[in-house]
């Protein structure tokens, strides 16, 4: 979220979405639900929208956030509605339609490509791009970079050079920024390219969420 200038950036916005490539266990999606709630500033919506091409079990979701007490409550709610996660779209409503959660199961960058939605705060969260190089390559910043609007903050933990150059070369412009220990470095960013991006993502206030099952 710090990557990412939240929760400061999203103050008094009326809706904020975030893209991140790895859903894995959920956790940054419970940090950032558990940030939107305790936040007076908050936006009306936080839309959450997340690619996973091996989903947990609900149970490993709830299991592994017993290692943060404060997100349990969070992971509770999660439990009960995460099942039945086939390959495809969707929606998951929490907090009377404050917070909506949209899976995309299946390999991030063909999942992406058929979406239409902008973000306004990507995270990258794949494995390591040497051991999972699928979800750091130049198709999948492509498929996200689709999804950014001017403006539109990334951050990650990873510095790798292969995923700096792919991220530059899709108009992320990127630095390298201390990291989270035992990280020395992270990576932030925004999306900035110095062309004229084609648009073909809905834009905000044309705005419906990506379409779920
Ligand atoms: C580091 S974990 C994500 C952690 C997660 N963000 C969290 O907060 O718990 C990386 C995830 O990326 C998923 N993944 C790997 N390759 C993928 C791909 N090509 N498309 C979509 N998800 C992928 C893995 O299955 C794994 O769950």
């Amino acid at each position: 979220m710090k990557g990412c200038g939240l929760p400061a950036a999203w103050a008094s916005q009326p809706q904020w979405c975030v893209l991140e490539t790895g859903f894995g266990l959920g956790l940054n999606f419970l940090v950032t639900w558990q940030a939107w709630k305790a936040d007076p500033l908050r936006p009306r919506l936080l839309h959450f929208v997340s690619t996973e091409a091996f989903p947990a079990s609900a149970d490993d979701v709830l299991r592994s956030a017993a290692t943060h007490p404060e997100l349990v409550p969070f992971a509770e709610q999660l439990q009960r509605q995460l099942w039945g996660l086939l390959p495809g779209f969707h929606r998951l409503t929490f907090e009377d339609g404050r917070v909506l959660l949209t899976l995309c199961i299946g390999d991030a960058k063909a999942m992406l490509r058929e979406q239409s939605f902008e973000a306004d705060s990507v995270y990258l969260d794949g494995f390591s791009p040497q051991r999972n190089p699928d979800i750091w390559d130049l198709h999948t910043f492509k498929a996200v970079a689709r999804c950014c609007r001017r403006g539109t903050r990334v951050a990650t933990w990873t510095v790798a050079r292969s995923v700096r150059d792919a991220l530059a070369q899709c108009g992320f412009v990127v630095k390298k920024t201390t990291g989270i220990p035992p990280k020395r470095d992270n990576l932030q960013g925004e999306y900035n390219p110095a062309w004229e991006p084609k648009r073909r993502c809905s834009r905000r206030g044309a705005g419906k969420p990506p379409a779920a099952s």
